[in-house]
């Protein structure tokens, strides 16, 4: 499938604004805001914003932060080596078409291309059981339960892949 990713940038904030009115991605983070005006004018070591393009056509957004260095130190005291991710579908007809798992698969990819980083987290929502499954079949493991502000979620976590031995 001709998945592709590339940066967000100040272009699509019309397009994130309007996925933003989209029930099920309200649904999935309803407490927060993003900021997309000075989060994409704002050129960062410690995130990577994209939008994934279907032959050219934008059907998704996929945040990866480094929560060691996120300022706000949204993940409370992590080790540094570690990639957090967020990701969604902007329209429902997309959904369910495979593209998130490309998306992540490509994302897991970029993340352990780096030597340093071991493992990957994600906080979906504990009562968003079909993301927990879309995440399951990933690999993604249950770590524990955590409220994050108003949120209920499940923190689950990917380890980086052992190389291969012998
Ligand atoms: C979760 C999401 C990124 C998965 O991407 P996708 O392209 O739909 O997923 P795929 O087609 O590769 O895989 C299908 C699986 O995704 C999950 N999924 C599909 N639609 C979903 C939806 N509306 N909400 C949550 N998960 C969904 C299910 O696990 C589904 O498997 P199932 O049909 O056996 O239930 C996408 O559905 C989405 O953006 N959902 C709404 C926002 C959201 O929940 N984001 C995750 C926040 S943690």
């Amino acid at each position: 499938m001709p998945i592709r990713l590339r940066r967000a940038t100040l272009h699509d904030l019309p397009l994130l604004r309007g996925w933003d009115e989209d029930p099920d991605v309200v649904s999935s983070d309803p407490n927060d805001d993003w900021h997309w005006e000075e989060e994409l004018a704002r050129v960062s070591d410690w995130r990577e914003p994209l939008i994934a393009e279907e032959d050219g056509r934008p059907v998704g957004f996929l945040d990866i932060i480094d929560p060691f260095a996120e300022p706000s130190r949204y993940w409370g005291e992590v080790p540094p080596g570690l990639r957090a991710i967020d990701i969604w579908i902007g329209a429902a007809d997309d959904r369910g078409r495979g593209l998130g798992t490309e998306m992540m698969r490509q994302a897991i990819a970029k993340c352990f291309a780096r030597a340093d980083v071991t493992a990957i987290v994600i906080d979906p929502l504990a009562s968003n059981v079909r993301a927990i499954r879309f995440y399951e079949r990933l690999g993604f493991k249950p770590v524990e339960r955590r409220r994050f502000g108003e949120d209920d979620c499940l923190v689950m976590r990917l380890e980086r892949p052992r190389a291969a031995s012998g």
